[in-house]
């Protein structure tokens, strides 16, 4: 019998797949000199104009950084930088000691172990915070296959952990177009956080928050910290005040100060840059 191409390929065991394939092409994360992330030296320049200007910036293992600057700083194009949307003129970027992130495009940086939250959630407004958590751990869009498909024990007790952590055990089966704003972002957190990320990227995770929603976000990303690298970036001050270890003030494309909050705070050359705005 004559197979139709497609299935033909798909009986025949020799094939590799793209995703196979991909997979092979990336090593495991090593992070035993407890840095997971080194940029060095990264010039990102659109039209000439440096959006990043030799960036040097290394994140320690565990660690939770806030990154503040100025609008127009570099942030989210060192983010951009991170999961391969952008790609630097020049420079190097790796996760840990072996994976270099230039050589390897955004689903494998995401395959790797980087996850990023944008600011707008995306989540299945039509489907529970259950089933979102569900779609998010098998990691692509075919929500028919996957809703039909049975959860092992291990699984269910994975999104119930989820659940717990980003405090919507309550609303599992609520629609998510129905959850407020504030929930809406935990709940792609907790998408996030399905793939076990080791690296999470959080821009602006607070705008639009009620006080009492940012507040249980310092929570969440605090909790996070320790079993993942968290690297945040938020305008409110407020809220960084709240959840801040090492801070690092990025302007015009590089690094301006790092330290505690306090000593960039106070840092002569912040304070200049900061009352220019
Ligand atoms: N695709 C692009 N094309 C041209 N210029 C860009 C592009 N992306 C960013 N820029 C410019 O690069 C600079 C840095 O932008 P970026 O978005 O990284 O800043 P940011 O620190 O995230 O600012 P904000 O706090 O306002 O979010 C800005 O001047 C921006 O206009
Ligand atoms: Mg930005």
């Amino acid at each position: 019998m004559k197979l139709p191409a497609a299935l033909e390929t798909f009986a025949d065991r020799e094939h590799v797949f793209e995703f196979m394939a991909r997979g092979s092409r990336v090593p495991r994360l090593d992070v035993s000199h407890n840095v997971i992330l080194y940029l060095e030296d990264i010039t990102v320049a659109f039209d000439g104009f440096r959006a990043l200007n030799d960036l040097t910036l290394y994140v320690d293992a565990g660690e939770l950084r806030c990154i503040i600057g100025p609008n127009g700083a570099g942030k989210t194009t060192m983010m951009d930088v991170i999961t391969g949307k952008t790609r630097p003129d020049s420079g190097s970027a790796w996760f840990g000691q072996t994976i270099d992130l230039l050589q390897l495009d955004e689903p494998e940086i995401a395959a790797a172990g980087i996850g990023r939250k944008f600011q707008k959630p995306t989540v299945f407004t039509e489907h529970s915070v259950f089933e979102n958590l569900e779609l998010a751990m098998a990691g692509d869009k075919r929500v028919w296959r996957i809703l039909f498909a049975k959860l092992t024990p291990a699984q269910i007790e994975r999104i119930e952990s989820v659940l717990e952590t980003i405090g919507l055990k309550d609303q599992r089966d609520a629609r998510a177009g129905s959850l407020s704003h504030g929930q809406k972002q935990w709940l792609e957190i907790g998408m996030l956080l399905m793939q076990d990320p080791q690296l999470l990227l959080v821009d602006e995770p607070v705008a639009g928050m009620t006080p009492q929603e940012t507040e249980r976000t310092a929570e969440l990303l605090l909790g996070l910290a320790g079993k993942h690298s968290v690297v945040v970036v938020e305008h409110d001050m407020a809220f960084v005040r709240s959840i801040a270890r090492k801070v690092t003030v990025l302007h015009e494309g590089s690094v301006l100060a790092e330290g505690s909050l306090d000593e960039v705070q106070n840092n002569a050359k912040v304070v200049e840059v900061y009352l220019g705005e």
